[in-house]
């Protein structure tokens, strides 16, 4: 596999990307914060499989980002994610620096409402402005056909896609399964932050989550009952602190007190100082390796 082109100037993404499209390529983009594994790599293949073009956006965006956040703390190994996008075939990868995505001056966002609100929309204010706003100048520079995102961040996800509907932009966005480490956690670049202790830990989320879906899934609906079940998990492990656990209709994201195939089980969880969070479509239920 030949070494992906680095470009760090909005202008040089911009005419690369038009230059593609002129040549009648169809363009595949994968957003992220960058400190890449697995998981990312599965939407950098499926990107593969479906572009002409392949471009990787590197960007730990700080409007994202609340106060007393982690983002000066958030791994960053450009190196490394450059090998990794390598391995999956990546063409492109776009690292801007801040001041290219936010220069002088700016004062424009992009805020959808009502699926923000909720979930990690009320733990972090903000958080989705920042996220819908610079996927929103992610699209406008790089102008792809397909965009993969991850449904670990299913919330996030939901808003995208919303986003999308809503300001007739013309991308497809594809949402890829949850890849988890063999013995169940989700991966995610902030599971780095975790002692070898709270690696254990952290195990309780995906637990949680197993075993509310096969209860549902055994004939259990009642949101009341299935909620017990995980608050039950999580709260005997003693590293753990909830967030929220929350059942809510998996479009629209309204709450809900009884569960169907389409609910949406999600929860947020502090390991000590790390925010951990993980989902499950109640009626699809979680497997990993170990389970298999
Ligand atoms: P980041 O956390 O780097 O994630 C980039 C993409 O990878 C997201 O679409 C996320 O859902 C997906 N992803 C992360 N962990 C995954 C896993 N275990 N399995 C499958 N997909 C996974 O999400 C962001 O960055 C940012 O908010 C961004 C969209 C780039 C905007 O700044």
């Amino acid at each position: 596999m030949s070494e992906p082109f680095i470009i760090t100037s909005v202008r040089e993404m911009k005419e690369r990307a038009a230059a593609a499209r002129a040549e009648g390529a169809t363009i595949s983009f994968v957003p992220t914060m960058g400190f890449l594994h697995e998981g990312h790599a599965s939407l950098m293949r499926e990107g593969r499989r479906r572009g002409d073009l392949l471009v990787l956006s590197i960007f730990v965006n700080p409007t994202q980002f609340g106060v007393g956040e982690d983002f000066e703390s958030y791994p960053r190994d450009l190196g490394r994610d450059r090998r990794i996008a390598r391995d999956c075939g990546v063409d492109i990868i776009f690292a801007p620096p801040a001041r290219e995505m936010y220069p002088a001056g700016f004062q424009t966002w992009v805020n959808v409402e009502t699926v923000s609100l909720p979930l990690c929309g009320a733990s972090r204010p903000g958080h989705f402005r920042g996220v819908t706003t610079v996927v929103a100048k992610l699209f406008n520079i790089v102008k792809p056909s397909f965009a993969f995102f991850g449904e670990k961040d299913y919330q996030q996800l939901t808003v995208i896609r919303r986003m999308v509907a809503d300001l007739n932009m013309e991308v497809e966005i594809v949402g890829m399964p949850t890849v988890r480490e063999p013995d169940g956690l989700a991966m995610s670049s902030r599971n780095s932050y975790l002692s070898s202790a709270e690696r254990q830990s952290a195990l309780c989320l995906s637990r949680a989550l197993y075993s509310a879906s096969t209860l549902y899934r055994s004939g259990v609906v009642s949101v009341a009952a299935l909620r017990e079940e995980v608050l039950g998990i999580l709260e005997r492990e003693p590293d753990a602190r909830v967030d929220y656990v929350e059942f809510r209709d998996g479009e629209s994201l309204e709450e809900r007190e009884v569960a169907d195939d389409h609910t949406l089980l999600a929860v947020a969880v502090r390991i000590g100082t790390t925010r951990l969070i993980d989902n499950v479509i109640v009626g699809r239920g979680i497997t990993w390796k170990e389970k298999c």
